[in-house]
């Protein structure tokens, strides 16, 4: 079943802006992109609308992803979650350079668009352009109807509802919701997951809403934070694995609506370049779900504060080791891997949002930027 809105329909419902109301949504949008699309008997999703039979999709050797923007980082994260469960090779392109860079498409490759709004114009031509080299096309959108969701052959809508914030943030979470459900069908179609295990993943899929609903308890310590570092004039963010997109992620939405310059890099490639940028004056935030490159990324942390870098770690599992190698712990509810990056999007968007709000910015309209781009 599919629900109507025009954007006139959202009001900011006693918050101060649309993007923290969208930031407060995502408990129930992250509901609303599962409603009915778990099959807890069977151990399997179904996707209403990817008009793609299983034998279609089981037959797909390659997997292209396209996108811009903060759907770009999507992509990213989408690219871990099928290559781990559905074993199928994903490529992730920005939008832009896909369409010009004759993409190798043949008849067994797939192409999945995400798109927020389903009009940006440099996604819509990656669409036509695979479209027009005879591959299959599917689309994650999340505005029913849009150009994108009516000119691929299929579509999973993420049901955000509405998002009026430049700066997106409940569409994104609902993307990777999605973009586990899409990865979560790709591997039982290709016979790589079990009924078992396929419900493994659901059973904390559905418990997802109300962890996001204690994530959002953290907001008034984001908002300390985001009070001790308002005047850097520079932010690093880093993150190994499916957390690396949500340091990128975590740098756009920063400085999309802060202005600040912010950079997102994978935090083992830190001591190729950023490292030289280090001093008592950059506050690096630091991704570190407890995963098994947990060490690793402390390392790094160990490596900032060495240079008199300050340290926000942001974790699922504070312990001493943490404390001694961060300047301020940030702690979250814990799922299964394949799922935090969803969990730690949230600080990413309350730490942009609060440092936003005490420099008096624009919030919900950011200077120079557009919610959706339909020009080249
Ligand atoms: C614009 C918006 C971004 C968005 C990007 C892609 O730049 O400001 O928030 O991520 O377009 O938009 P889409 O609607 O295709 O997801």
């Amino acid at each position: 079943k599919t629900i109507t809105w025009t954007p006139l329909m959202a009001e900011k419902g006693g918050y101060r802006h649309f993007m923290l109301k969208e930031i407060y949504e995502q408990p129930r949008a992250l509901a609303d992109t599962l409603a009915g699309r778990i099959r807890e008997e069977q151990g399997d999703v179904y996707l209403e609308d990817l008009a793609l039979s299983d034998e279609e999709l089981g037959g797909v050797a390659k997997l292209n992803i396209v996108a811009c923007g903060t759907s770009w980082h999507a992509a990213l994260v989408g690219k871990f979650l099928i290559e781990k469960l559905a074993r199928l090779p994903v490529e992730v392109d920005i939008a832009s350079e896909f369409r010009y860079r004759d993409p190798i498409i043949t008849p067994d490759t797939l192409t999945l668009l995400i798109s927020q709004s389903g009009e940006t114009a440099d996604t819509l031509a990656g669409l036509r352009e695979a479209k027009g080299k005879g591959g299959k096309v599917v689309a994650i959108c999340n505005v029913l109807d849009s150009s994108i969701a009516r000119e691929s052959h299929g579509v999973i809508y993420t049901h955000a509802g509405p998002e009026i914030g430049v700066a997106s943030t409940k569409a994104f979470t609902t993307q990777l919701v999605a973009l586990v459900l899409f990865a979560l069908k790709l591997a039982r179609v290709r016979g790589l997951l079990d009924a078992d295990g396929c419900r493994a993943l659901t059973d904390e899929l559905v418990k997802l809403p109300r962890k996001i609903e204690e994530a959002l308890e953290q907001d008034e310590a984001i908002e300390e934070v985001a009070r001790l570092y308002m005047n850097a004039s520079d932010f690093l963010y880093l993150g190994r694995g499916n957390q690396y997109p949500i340091a990128l992620e975590g740098a756009l939405k920063l400085k999309e609506i802060s202005y600040i310059h912010a950079e997102g890099y994978p935090a083992g490639e830190m001591k190729h370049g950023p490292i030289a940028l280090i001093d008592e004056n950059l506050p690096v935030v630091v991704l570190l779900p407890n995963n098994d490159t947990r060490e690793k990324v402390i390392s790094n942390m160990q490596e900032v504060r060495a240079r008199a870098g300050k340290v926000i770690a942001v974790t699922d599992h504070d312990d001493p080791l943490v404390r001694d190698n961060a300047d301020q712990v940030l702690v979250f509810p814990s799922t299964c891997d394949d799922l935090m990056p969803v969990i730690l999007s949230v600080p990413m968007q309350l730490l942009a949002y609060h440092i936003a709000v005490l420099k008096g910015t624009d919030v919900d309209q950011p200077r120079n930027l557009a919610k959706s781009v339909t020009v080249e």
